[in-house]
Parts: structure tokens; C-alpha cells; sequence
């Protein structure tokens, strides 16, 4: 079998093995999942002490507890005794402790052991000592974002520090007070594709004329090919004839409080690496959250949250809903057909990359300096 050269123009992107190879995905999830900020779970989905939720990092079980004074916790999901597994549902609530389901080793909602069978028996067992396995986690947009490095990096830098690049502003991203908005819809999608091929597919928008046209409909220029993430502080722009980001074009919801004239009427989207994209528009967050959990399979989370009055209004928020809801199934149906084709020797030397997609040559770039320094 012989390959073609890449012409100038052109930029190789990875081999095929990058969305395949188990070993690969197990040094992503060494050095990537668990060494840098993952977001995790929603804060408002934790609204009362004892609500918690379990999430995959990397080769990790993580529960996510909001503690009786109030704020959010994590530990690794360990029984400290002999290792079950302490929490088994994915979410749920407890009342004021987490009790494994093995000899009953009992924690409190900050991870302190305060009960075992016996343990009168055993004065010396230190309860600190013996307590949950902390792990690190700040709140940024309404989310708990959790880090299992030892020295975990500078969370401004590595996970605001996106917003900042991408808007040019660091301010541009306040104006939307995700924190404080309300959740107005969730959909979950099992993606049979690696991760990667959904970064890659998101950074780009040379895809769009062809795959989605609700989307190019309400931003024309997107059928141009060029995303919104070419450009530094670039939004894409509205159509003239649209009314809001909406499935139909029509009218969406009032405008958030602090959103400024020169962000209104436009989309504008960020990649946080490694696993979320924050798309903003005047009225609505769309949050998206990825769990990898195999080299070809990923679980995306998409959020879309709006203002809380509009939320307990009761208002009808699916057509905002459908155009993104939309653009999700398009874009998953396409990594998910290119994913068998990784594994192909059509691609085991990989494909190219035109010139509107050459900055997925960095995201590249970036993620084989992190396994190449990491190993
Ligand atoms: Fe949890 Fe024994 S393994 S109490
Ligand atoms: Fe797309």
C-alpha cells in the first residue's frame, strides 16, 4: 500500500491508532483525565446536603457530595476498609452519612469515618486517617470541576484561562452568569466514538453546509466553513431575518441582564479542554460535558440553561432545545461514522487537514506534548 504525500496546504492529522488503541486511551486517562480539571456534575443538580453523584475521571470512580454545611466534596468512590465501591447508584441522597454496603463502614458527609461494626474493638484506628480520599474541586459556570493530580495545575490558567483566549475578554464570559441560571433542559447522549473525534468535530466548521442546516440557517456564515472558534473574541453573527437561536428562527427568550450590545445577536463557543464546549448565546447557555469511557465511546452530557424565570415560568423551551439538540445528533451520527473507520488501513497514516481546520492541528499538537512529556 503507498501514500500520497500531504500537499503544503495540508496538514497531516493523527494516525488512526489515536482513536483505536486501548494503551492510548489509558495514557489520555493518566494524563490528561486525571491529572487536569475535569468538570464533572452540575452544582445545582447537588442542592441539598447528602444529594450526591458519582462520575467516571479517567480509570476513577468520583462521588460528589454537598456536605452539611454546604458546600461541594469529592472523594474517590473507595471504601477505605477493604475497597468496595461506597456509592453504587449514580446519584441519589443520603441523609447524613455514606455507609458502604459491605461491613458497613460508615463516612460523614466530609469524608470522615464515624462509624464501624466493631471499631470499639479497635481504638487505634485513626478516623481521619482512615476517612475518604479527598480529591481537589472548585465551582466555575454552576459546575463542580474535580482534579485527582497530587499538585493539581492553576485552575484561572488551565480551565478559565480557555474563556479568556477564545473571547479575548475576561469579562465576556461574566456577562452570562452561568453560574446562575437554571436548568432548562439535560439530554445524554452514548456516543460510539473516541473523544477526540468529538473535540475535532467541534472546533470546526467545515462540516456545517453539509450536515447541519437548521444551524447555517440562523448563522449563515457557518455555511461558509469557517467556526467560531477561528477567530479570537469572533461571534458568529445571527441572520438578518432571525429572531432568536431557535430550531425556526423565531423569537427566543429576553436577552440575560448583563449580555452587551456587541455580544447580542451572536453564537460564540469554547473548548475547555479536555472535555467541555460552552456555547453562548444572548439567552441561553448550552453546556456540553464529556465522560470518555473507551477508546470508541463517549457519554455526553448537554445542558441548556436559562435565566431561573424563565425556567419556573414553565415556559416552552423546546425550540431553543431542538436547534442544539439537533446540532448534537448531526455531529454525533458523523464521529460516530468516521470512528470504525480509524481502525481501517485507509487511515492508518491518517488524513488531512484543509486549511479552515488547521487549528485542530494545535489541539493535536497540545495533546501529544501532554503523553509525550507525561510519559
Ligand atoms: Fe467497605 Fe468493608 S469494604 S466496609
Ligand atoms: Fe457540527
Amino acid at each position: 500500500m503507498t501514500t500520497s504525500p500531504v500537499s503544503p496546504s495540508l496538514i497531516a492529522t493523527l494516525p488512526g491508532r489515536y482513536y483505536t488503541d486501548p494503551e492510548i486511551f489509558r495514557q489520555e486517562q493518566e494524563h490528561l483525565f486525571e491529572s487536569m480539571w475535569f468538570c464533572a456534575v452540575r452544582a445545582g443538580d447537588l442542592a441539598r446536603p447528602g444529594d450526591f453523584r458519582t462520575v467516571q475521571v479517567g480509570r476513577e470512580s468520583v462521588v460528589v457530595t454537598r456536605s452539611r454545611s454546604g458546600g461541594l466534596r469529592a472523594f474517590l468512590n473507595v471504601c477505605r476498609h477493604r475497597g468496595a465501591r461506597l456509592c453504587t447508584e449514580e446519584s441519589g441522597q443520603v441523609r447524613r452519612t455514606l455507609q458502604c454496603p459491605y461491613h458497613a463502614w460508615t463516612y460523614d458527609l466530609d469524608g470522615t469515618l464515624i462509624a464501624a461494626p466493631n471499631l470499639i474493638k479497635m481504638p487505634d484506628v485513626d478516623r481521619v486517617a482512615y476517612g475518604l480520599i479527598k480529591v481537589a474541586l472548585r465551582e466555575w459556570l454552576g459546575y463542580a470541576w474535580v482534579c485527582l493530580a497530587g499538585e493539581p495545575p492553576s485552575f484561572e490558567e488551565t480551565v478559565m484561562g480557555a474563556a479568556v483566549e477564545r473571547l479575548g475578554d475576561p469579562a465576556a464570559i461574566e456577562h452570562y452568569g452561568t453560574e446562575n441560571l437554571a436548568l432548562g433542559r439535560r439530554v445524554r447522549y452514548d456516543v460510539g466514538a473516541n473523544w477526540k473525534l468529538i473535540v475535532e468535530n467541534f472546533m470546526e466548521c467545515y462540516h456545517c453546509a453539509t450536515i447541519h442546516p437548521e444551524l447555517t440557517e440562523v448563522l449563515p456564515e457557518f455555511a461558509e466553513g469557517y467556526a467560531a472558534q477561528y477567530y479570537v473574541g469572533h461571534g458568529a453573527a445571527f441572520g438578518d431575518h432571525v429572531r432568536g437561536f431557535t430550531v425556526d428562527g423565531s423569537e427566543g427568550f429576553e436577552r440575560l441582564p448583563d449580555v452587551a450590545d456587541d455580544q447580542d445577536r451572536r453564537y460564540y463557543a469554547i473548548t475547555v479542554k479536555p472535555t467541555v464546549f460552552v456555547n453562548l448565546v444572548p439567552d441561553h447557555v448550552i453546556l456540553h460535558r464529556m465522560y470518555p469511557l473507551a477508546a470508541d465511546r463517549t457519554v455526553v452530557e448537554c445542558d441548556w440553561l436559562y435565566a431561573p424565570q424563565v425556567v419556573e415560568s414553565g415556559a416552552d423551551v423546546s425550540k431553543s432545545v431542538e436547534l442544539f439538540h439537533r446540532v448534537n445528533e448531526q455531529d454525533f451520527a458523523a464521529c460516530e461514522r468516521t470512528q470504525p473507520a480509524m481502525a481501517s488501513r485507509a487511515y492508518r497514516e491518517g488524513g488531512v487537514l484543509v486549511p479552515n481546520e488547521h487549528h485542530i492541528a494545535l489541539f493535536h499538537a497540545w495533546l501529544l506534548e501532554r503523553l509525550g512529556s507525561a510519559g
